[in-house]
């Protein structure tokens, strides 16, 4: 089969099995296009609370159909590639964050959602990029501990510089490959270019940017800027979507390198082996795990309306 028929036959066994396919927005092309929902993780777990499809296929990584499931448990969630993980989301452990606790007893723990269901039970609230700030502003407590990501949580830090928030040594492997050196390399390339940056990114590459968000924030700034050319910071699959949603603007990455495997790991293929009930991972969780994951996205979306 190609592309285009492999596609064809997803969309149909999707249909026949009303089955509900929710892609991240670093996924490859070929996926966003048969997708029912593409965004970031916010607008993914606002989805995944919504939709009513018996069946959930997500392609992403694992955090990421594991919060799908503690949003819908009844209903039957799969991760498309059971390979890919979240490298930031495993560097924390529940005894580290279980110490942490017993030392800042009077803090408000901060989980950023790509961290492990487990993590999630001992944490007091989630947040995700596009609806850190908020929340951590929203939050009853001027104290915040805030984990894993350290790059995040210090885009956080000058963002609310009213709280005090201690950070934890952590972070995303992929955005921390980007380093100043690509911005002065590119600016000099591109001076005309609008830098927009992901806040995953090193706080001196941050600095930099002429705009900083989620992926979703950076896509929709570059296709309804008036600007025509965008140095993209973060995952690269982001510079290939804009450049198919506007053929007529350029779109560079800041660093070759800000690929994540984990992400890239699904394949058309996956999800057709997913939706045709011979691939993928069930997201197999106990009714424990659940509830008491659940709370902390449940704080999330209540200090995010
Ligand atoms: P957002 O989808 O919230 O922008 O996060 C980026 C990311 O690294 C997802 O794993
Ligand atoms: Fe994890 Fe970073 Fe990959 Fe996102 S881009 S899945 S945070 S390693």
């Amino acid at each position: 089969m190609n592309v285009r028929e492999l596609q064809d036959e997803i969309l149909k066994l999707k249909k026949e099995k009303n089955i509900c396919i929710l892609a991240h927005a670093y996924q490859r092309q070929d996926i966003l296009d048969i997708a029912d929902y593409v965004g970031d993780s916010f607008g993914l777990s606002q989805k995944a609370a919504l939709v009513d499809n018996k069946i959930v296929i997500m392609c992403g990584v694992r955090f990421m159909a594991e919060t799908v499931k503690i949003l819908s448990p009844q209903k039957q969630v799969f991760l498309a590639n059971p390979i890919a993980g979240c490298p930031m989301a495993d560097q924390m452990d529940v005894d580290l964050i279980s110490q942490l606790k017993e030392s800042f007893k009077d803090y408000t723990v901060v989980a950023y959602i790509n961290t492990t269901s487990e993590l999630k039970t001992v944490c007091d609230v989630c947040v995700t990029s596009s609806s850190a700030v908020k929340i951590i502003k929203n939050i009853d407590n001027d104290k915040i501990l805030f984990i894993p990501d350290c790059n995040l949580g210090d885009w956080i830090k000058k963002q609310v510089p009213d709280k005090e928030i201690k950070l934890v040594h952590g972070g995303c492997p992929t955005h921390l490959r980007i380093s100043t050196r690509d911005v002065d390399k590119m600016r000099k390339a591109y001076p005309n270019a609008k830098l927009l940056v992901h806040p995953e990114c090193l706080p001196e590459v941050v600095e930099c940017a002429d705009f900083v968000g989620s992926t979703t924030e950076i896509m929709s700034f570059a296709e309804n800027g008036d600007n025509k050319e965008y140095i993209i910071g973060t995952e690269n699959s982001i510079v290939e979507h804009l450049q198919f949603k506007c053929p007529d603007k350029i779109f560079v990455p800041l660093s070759k390198d800000c690929v994540c495997h984990n992400m890239q790991a699904t394949t058309l293929a996956d999800v057709y082996r997913c939706v045709s009930g011979i691939g993928g991972e069930e997201i197999v969780m106990s009714d424990e795990l659940i509830a008491s994951s659940r709370k902390c996205i449940d704080e999330m979306l209540r200090l995010g309306k």
